[in-house]
């Protein structure tokens, strides 16, 4: 999501940029000590190496030798992944998309595109905008996480299920505040997910009537389940029954199949109509009399904060959300026992014993990295009946300044939250403030987190403008650009401890035309180890030329990052899936030219007109390639 969101946390814990001056100025001293140049510092202290082990004279030196000529900041270490022609800096800040010359693009599903074929179509007309009936049939704005499910062989046929973010009133209503009821409706849904049934016909990707194709928004109902479905805290004095998701950011697969869509900033769309005084947790979540502007809160009650017959509707969001891509009448799961937090993604992967690992990031400057572990293996639990995710352990992050770290357990069982808290429920419904008070470290923001086919576990810190001292391997502050860390779990992800290391520090890429970027946000560690960065917020300045934000692709091996795709201005570039083949790629351009169609009419062309829309974009190398290569 574009915006640059404020902080919340009080909680005094230290600061990842504390401990990260720490670890860096320990490493200051061994790097002088092997007589390094500045440029083989900076790549000592990303080196991959250097990840694992300490960092001895002889990895530091070698991974500054390999990064010469490079300029980014990873230590190269074998043949490259990556062999494609990438985006000049000249291409990448237009009003149209940019791809690398070996690659081509279509545009699949924009804002307004009927979910079943043949139903009510919007095309970005001026004065011919949906009525809130219309857009519940139609794919949503805010084009974010996604994943594509393959039907059949699938390479050319599948399900994808989407998040639609957020769109703001003026490119959703054309106005600044919705006027009506009707306009709230308009706005909600907008937001949420679709599930579209895609194919390829005659060689261009479309979607297709399907009775597996739904849309789910912001009054569809939903279920919770997990240790805080029966709580107190999600039931209000009116009884209404749940309903919808919101700002529906990144997303997750499960290993049975299923869909995790992700809530992030869903605080912004309740405010008060009345004298309302914020309770902590409320505070801690930041939800303010006035919201982020959309003024739900206007014509509708349950996002109305002083409304005493809703108190609670706030707490039943924020959580993660079970969707089956190929059952239209499941009823989505928002599943508790991930915790209420400003969700960004959930990564999902296997661990030890053939448990369900979810790696999941609060998306706030000062805010924490989360992981859960089922209880035992997937498979006997989904056999007994039981989700994975509705039986396990919810950790927070604490980085050490040494390069190791810990997941601190989130149980009411801790001394520390027993003494605040009533029940378990209440740990998970207010899941910051459990790990304020545990010690966990706050991070510069942390978006998506994705695993690699090494076990390297990597998390995106797009930026944090709070910044106030310079360090070593980052001599900006405050530092507007961000950086990607990685770590490794012990015990194949199930351990309660770990090793972390930067990755990359974004200014350490500017230097160099291929691989300048800033704000990294999405992130796809591919099976072969490529790391797909996507970027969300301010770009550096190349060759006289401020970039749009992009798309690159990282070999962790080789040390190389190169442009692969550039967004259209003031767009963000967001959500990554691919067919089983790794010859097709989906990822997204959100909110294009910010919805002002005097900055760029996307998809339409340019010069027409239309109000720019969020649009899928498909990816094919010219080749026939895969995707990255
Ligand atoms: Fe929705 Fe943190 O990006
Ligand atoms: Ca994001
Ligand atoms: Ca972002």
């Amino acid at each position: 999501m574009i915006h640059d969101n404020g902080s919340s946390n009080r909680s005094g814990n230290r600061s990842f940029e504390d401990v990260l001056r720490a670890r860096m100025s320990r490493r200051n001293v061994l790097a002088r000590g092997a007589a390094l140049s500045a440029t083989g510092f900076l790549a000592a202290l990303a080196g991959n190496k250097l990840f694992t082990q300490e960092a001895t004279a002889a990895t530091a030196q070698a991974a500054g030798d390999a990064v010469e000529g490079t300029g980014t900041a990873i230590a190269r270490q074998g043949g490259s992944l990556i062999n494609f022609s990438f985006v000049r800096a000249a291409d990448g800040a237009g009003a149209t998309p940019s791809i690398s010359s070996d690659y081509q693009y279509e545009v699949l599903i924009p804002w307004g595109t009927p979910i079943q074929p043949g139903g009510p179509a919007y095309n970005g007309e001026p004065n011919r905008r949906p009525t809130a009936a219309q857009q519940a049939q139609q794919v949503g704005i805010g084009h974010d996480g996604m994943w594509f499910f393959p039907i059949g062989e699938g390479n050319d046929h599948g399900m994808l299920a989407i998040n639609h973010e957020f769109g703001d009133n003026t490119h959703i209503l054309g106005k600044e505040a919705p006027e009506s009821l009707e306009d709230v409706r308009l706005s909600q849904h907008a937001h949420g997910a679709s599930v579209v049934e895609i194919r390829k016909v005659n060689g261009r990707w479309q979607n297709v009537s399907s009775s597996n194709a739904r849309r789910i928004h912001v009054n569809t109902p939903v279920t919770f389940s997990g240790p805080a479905a029966n709580s107190r805290l999600l039931r209000t004095a009116a009884g209404n029954a749940p309903l919808g998701t919101v700002n529906n950011c990144a997303n997750g697969k499960t290993p049975w199949g299923t869909y995790l869509t992700c809530e992030e900033n869903f605080n912004g769309y309740f405010g008060a109509t009345g004298a309302w005084t914020p309770t902590e947790a409320q505070a801690r979540y930041g939800f303010s009399a006035g919201g982020a502007g959309y003024n739900w809160h206007v014509f509708d009650p349950r996002f109305d904060l002083s409304n005493p017959r809703y108190a609670n509707e706030e707490n039943r969001f924020g959580w993660v959300v079970e969707i089956d891509p190929m059952n239209a009448s499941q009823t989505p799961v928002k599943r508790t026992a991930l915790g209420r937090v400003k969700h960004e993604n959930a990564e999902v992967v296997v661990g030890q014993g053939g448990r369900a690992v979810v790696y999941m990031g609060d998306d706030e400057r000062f805010d924490y990295i989360y992981k859960f572990v089922s209880d035992s293996n997937w498979r006997s639990m989904i056999a007994r009946g039981i989700s994975p995710l509705d039986q396990g352990k919810l950790y927070v992050a604490k980085f050490n300044d040494d390069g190791t770290g810990n997941w601190i357990e989130l149980t009411i069982n801790n001394p520390a939250l027993r003494a605040k808290f009533a029940d378990q429920a209440e740990v998970l419904t207010y899941t910051r403030l459990a790990a304020d008070a545990v010690g966990a470290t706050p991070m510069d923001r942390p978006e998506w987190i994705s695993a690699g086919p090494n076990g390297d576990v990597y998390a995106t810190l797009t930026n944090n403008t709070r910044r106030t001292e310079a360090t070593p391997p980052n001599p900006q502050a405050p530092n507007p650009f961000g950086h990607i860390i990685k770590w490794r779990d012990s015990n194949n992800h199930v351990g309660t401890t770990f090793t972390w290391d930067i990755f990359v520090l974004a200014t350490d890429t500017h230097s160099t035309e291929k691989s300048a970027f800033g704000s990294p946000d999405g992130l796809w560690a591919d099976p072969d180890g490529r790391l797909f960065i996507q970027t969300d917020g301010d770009q550096p300045e190349v060759n006289g030329v401020k970039l749009n934000d992009q798309m690159l692709v990282a070999d962790p091996g080789s040390g190389e990052i190169r442009r692969i795709f550039s967004g259209v201005t003031a767009c963000e570039v967001t959500g990554i899936t691919v067919t089983p083949d790794r010859r097709t790629m989906f990822v997204n351009l959100q909110h294009p030219g910010d919805g002002d169609p005097a900055l760029t009419n996307f998809p339409a062309p340019q010069g027409s007109g239309r109000i720019p829309r969020d649009a899928t974009i498909v990816i094919t190398r010219k080749n026939g390639g895969i995707i990255g290569s």
